[in-house]
């Protein structure tokens, strides 16, 4: 399918041909598909081809769908190819952090960040990781009926803020997480929507709750960092990680910076894992024989002890579950970055300016790259016997230098969640279809109950 091929054979390629994309109205180009289904339209988008024209609004766009194309994109950010600027959604709660920061001032900022959540950092942050979850299934009885959606949410609430701010009772944590939750909300309906088209001036009603929330997690925040400072936590947390880093010239973060990495790790990291989990559960539900091949392992591996860290990597299917989860239902959807001077796909020039998009939805169901995409199937992980899939084919956590940073939090949060939950309990989602929405995560579009039984 995809690209028209360049010139005849012998002469030198310039690389592939972009294909026109579905055709767009005057002035507005394919917004209006975008904004009804982005899932559905990056889809037929990849019908087109694997290098797309497309219009959103004004703005010049490629979207590419090849993971060659797409291993570009994210090896090339931050030389050929920029982030775009965020809106003001973005902006309002994490300041200049590490997600909205570009250039020389992205490298500090990561060079600062990256240590707090290295493997050796996340082996500390595992034991609270599975102890908040035994928590939660000392709480659960058999045949209650949960809200996995709420449940996987207060979570890895709970293990953010634990594990980022070292707080944890509830009067700490419960004003900042619904700050938080406002935030993200509004974040998430900027991400997914055309409100970062709107110029920073215009006052909207979502931006002012934004503004409010921002004013609450700055006071929260400012709180926990002066006990901090204070001495009067001692826990092995980021944000006591964060504050004795250095960066080249021997300079610390300032507060204002520390509010900004914080609540970026929280913003970037509960979310995203809580989804993930949601979608695992529900996975699982609808396929006893994951479920089975799932228990097995844990029972195999743990017998009647909880897991901690070590036994991360006796865990390979629990760690196959969450890739599969991760590749059907992608929490992060969508990559974008846009093109400087000397920019290239496959040796074609990127004319400066054009936006270039990826999205994890549409190239991880690609039948090219996964066989059967819709089937759930961890066994494809397996590296003996499983597929062979392609470098870029599946990239939930982005790739490149910018790729994320908390990819082994995230991993072992959810493999140690799913093993403690688990070995214990079986989750049986209520019958029915699930559908996805794009918000800043994917999101399920309803409330996803449950019932837990006793194993
Ligand atoms: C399943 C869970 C997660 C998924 C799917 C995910 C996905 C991603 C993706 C795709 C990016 C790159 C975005 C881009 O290039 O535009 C990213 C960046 C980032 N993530 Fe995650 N993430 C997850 C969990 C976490 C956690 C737990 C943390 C923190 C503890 C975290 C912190 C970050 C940070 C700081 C960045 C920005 C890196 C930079 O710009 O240099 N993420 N994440």
């Amino acid at each position: 399918m995809s690209t028209q091929t360049g010139p005849a054979p012998g002469t030198t390629s310039p690389g592939p041909v972009p294909v026109p994309g579905p055709r767009g109205l005057p002035l507005l180009g394919n917004l209006p598909q975008f904004g009804k289904n982005p899932l559905a339209f990056f889809e037929l988008l990849r019908g087109h081809g694997d290098l797309v024209r497309w219009r959103f609004g004004r703005n010049r766009c490629l979207f590419v769908s090849d993971p060659d194309h797409i291993g570009e994109l994210l090896t090339e950010t931050e030389r050929t190819f920029d982030q775009p600027r965020l809106g003001i959604a973005f902006r309002t709660v994490m300041g200049d952090g590490i997600i909205v920061a570009r250039g020389r001032e992205w490298r500090r900022k990561r060079s600062l960040v990256q240590p707090s959540v290295r493997p050796k950092q996340v082996k500390s942050y595992a034991a609270t990781m599975a102890a908040s979850a035994v928590e939660l299934a000392d709480s659960w009885s058999d045949g209650e009926r949960v809200d996995i959606k709420r449940e996987m949410a207060a979570l890895t609430q709970r293990i953010a803020v634990r594990t980022i701010f070292g707080v944890d009772t509830p009067a700490d944590s419960e004003a900042m997480g619904r700050a938080m939750d406002v935030a993200q909300a509004e974040i998430g309906k900027e991400f997914a929507g055309i409100g970062a088209l709107l110029p920073d001036w215009v006052p909207t009603p979502g931006r002012a709750r934004i503004r409010k929330a921002a004013a609450v997690i700055d006071a929260e925040v400012a709180r926990v960092v002066a006990r901090h400072r204070d001495g009067e936590t001692e826990r092995p947390d980021l944000l006591s990680r964060l504050l004795t880093a250095v960066d080249e010239s021997g300079e610390r973060l300032s507060d204002e910076e520390i509010r900004d990495e914080t609540v970026t790790l929280y913003i970037g990291g509960h979310e995203t894992t809580s989804s993930t989990l949601v979608w695992a559960w529900y996975l699982l539900s609808r396929n006893p024989r994951v479920r089975t091949a799932l228990t097995e392992e844990l029972d195999r591996v743990l017998g009647d002890r909880e897991p901690g860290i070590d036994d991360y990597a006796q865990l390979p299917y629990t760690q196959a579950v969450v890739k599969e989860t991760l590749r059907l239902y992608p929490t992060i959807w969508l990559i974008t970055g846009v093109a400087k001077e000397g920019a290239r796909l496959g040796g074609m020039p990127v004319e400066e300016g054009t936006r270039v998009w990826s999205s994890q939805w549409s190239t991880h169901r690609d039948p090219r790259w996964f066989p059967e995409p819709e089937e759930f199937r961890p066994e494809r992980w397996d590296p003996e016997e499983g597929d062979e899939i392609a470098e870029y084919a599946w990239f939930p956590f982005g790739g490149g230098p910018r790729v994320c940073l908390g990819t082994r939090f995230a991993m072992v949060e959810a493999v140690l969640i799913l093993a403690v939950l688990a070995r214990r309990f079986s989750l049986d989602v209520d019958p029915g279809t699930v559908e996805p929405v794009p918000s800043l995560t994917l999101q399920p579009d309803r409330d996803v109950l449950a019932t837990v039984r006793m194993r």
